[in-house]
């Protein structure tokens, strides 16, 4: 079964904090950080769940207003043992058809080769690097999505 994507409502956010627990690990976002980003469902925020009769993925966007201004995708995870079944892409998908027109960024950690496969999958394009950016001294991977013109 291909789960459903679906807006996220308040409802949502244990079971969010819990999934991103399992996902992040010490990079976890704290249950009020999750707070502010639903709070903000009503400014600024686009959180999509990966629904298969209970979250199994997600992504967070932030959407700012102004439509010139990038839209920054801030997370997206896939449970441990949906991973590789395509959800990631769905979620991918579903984020980057309401970015239509848009630029999206992001930032990936020069060794989530998982990640950074989804990206470039989806054509996400390095343009820039932050050396030495993590806990560790990994670098932090600047990459942008425009849409084709067709
Ligand atoms: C990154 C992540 C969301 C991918 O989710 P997923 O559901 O496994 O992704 P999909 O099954 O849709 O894979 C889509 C494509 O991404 C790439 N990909 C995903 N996982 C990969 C891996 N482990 N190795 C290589 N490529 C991978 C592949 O190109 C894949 O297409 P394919 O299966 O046809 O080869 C998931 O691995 C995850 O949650 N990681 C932990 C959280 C994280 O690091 N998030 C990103 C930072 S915010």
């Amino acid at each position: 079964m291909r789960p459903a994507i679906r807006a996220a409502t308040p409802d949502d956010m244990p079971a969010l904090v819990a999934l991103d627990k399992v996902c992040f690990g010490l990079m976890t976002w704290s249950t009020v950080a999750w707070m502010t980003e639903f709070e903000r469902l009503s400014e600024d925020r686009v959180i999509l769940v990966a629904d298969e009769g209970g979250a199994v993925g997600y992504v967070v966007l932030l959407v700012p207003s102004v439509v010139e201004d990038p839209v920054d995708l801030l997370r997206i995870a896939v449970g441990p043992a949906e991973r590789r079944t395509g959800i990631g892409g769905q979620l991918m998908t579903a984020a980057l058809q309401r970015c239509s027109g848009r630029t999206v960024l992001l930032e990936v950690a020069a060794g989530n080769e998982s990640a950074g496969a989804l990206y470039r999958g989806y054509g996400f394009e390095e343009i820039s690097r932050r050396r030495g950016y993590y806990a560790g001294g990994e670098d932090a991977v600047i990459m942008q999505w425009r849409e084709k013109a067709s």
